[in-house]
């Protein structure tokens, strides 16, 4: 363990409560974090061309918001963490998860600001530019879940649909090990405490107007189902191990 994740794993201990962790649990993210990320952060170059996602995602929408929505997150997430040295060292999953922790003058812009850098990440991580078909085993796991892969499909984006003004559109695993669809406003996310239900995300769909509203104005229904085509269900599929 080198200087820098002695520290960062040291504050992460003093500044939370450890929790034990099991099979499924989502308190391994304290140990593992999903965004090892600590100050300053980079906006991360996205893992494929701007227009790798077109026609679903044209280019333009890309580019403005990887560099101008995602790139202004980072750089006020740095500006809110200047003035708190003692949570630099901190990984941006255990900031987030420890938000009643910030001082409350920065509490807001970590919240706002770190959030948008988390999900933005997350985000770009779990597209694919090609179709990918969701293997046997995930859908099966699916399945379980939610009775089968359509009712799962229909009932998330539904929610991703009737979702009131800005947020996004979760698949979180509990920390009971369970699949559950959630939401979550503005740049929240369910790892906060402040989340209606909390657990680790395996998949998320941005449902801000900036995700889509150069292509399709406010036709949010042809947004989510063309972003259905380039999920990552591969990546899914890791997360929820
Ligand atoms: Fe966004």
């Amino acid at each position: 363990m080198d200087r820098r994740t002695f520290l960062a794993s040291a504050v992460a201990w003093l500044i939370g409560t450890r929790l034990s962790a099991g099979p499924g649990s989502t308190e391994l993210l304290i140990d593992e974090p999903l965004i090892p990320q600590t100050y300053p952060y980079r906006l991360p170059d996205l893992p494929y061309p701007y227009e790798a996602l077109e026609p679903a995602i044209d280019r333009q929408t890309m580019q403005v918001h990887h560099q101008g929505h995602h790139g202004g997150y980072v750089s006020n997430l740095n500006k809110a963490l200047e003035e708190l040295p003692s949570f630099q060292t901190v990984y941006l999953d255990d900031l987030l998860r420890q938000l009643n922790r910030i001082p409350t003058a920065q509490r807001t812009m970590v919240r706002n600001h770190g959030g948008g850098h988390w999900n933005h990440t997350f985000f770009w991580s779990i597209l694919s530019p090609t179709t990918q078909e969701p293997s046997a085993n995930l859908q099966r796991r699916i399945s379980e879940a939610f009775g089968s892969w359509t009712a799962f499909r229909g009932q998330f984006l539904d929610t991703a649909l009737k979702l009131f003004g800005s947020g996004w559109t979760w698949l979180i695993l509990t920390s009971d090990g369970k699949l559950q669809i959630t939401t979550t406003p503005n740049q929240d996310n369910p790892l906060m405490p402040v989340a209606e239900a909390q657990g680790k995300p395996v998949l998320a769909i941005d449902v801000w107007e900036h995700a889509y509203y150069l292509k399709y104005q406010n036709r949010r229904v042809e947004y989510l189902s063309a972003i259905w085509q380039h999920i990552n269900w591969q990546r899914v599929e890791a997360l929820i191990g």
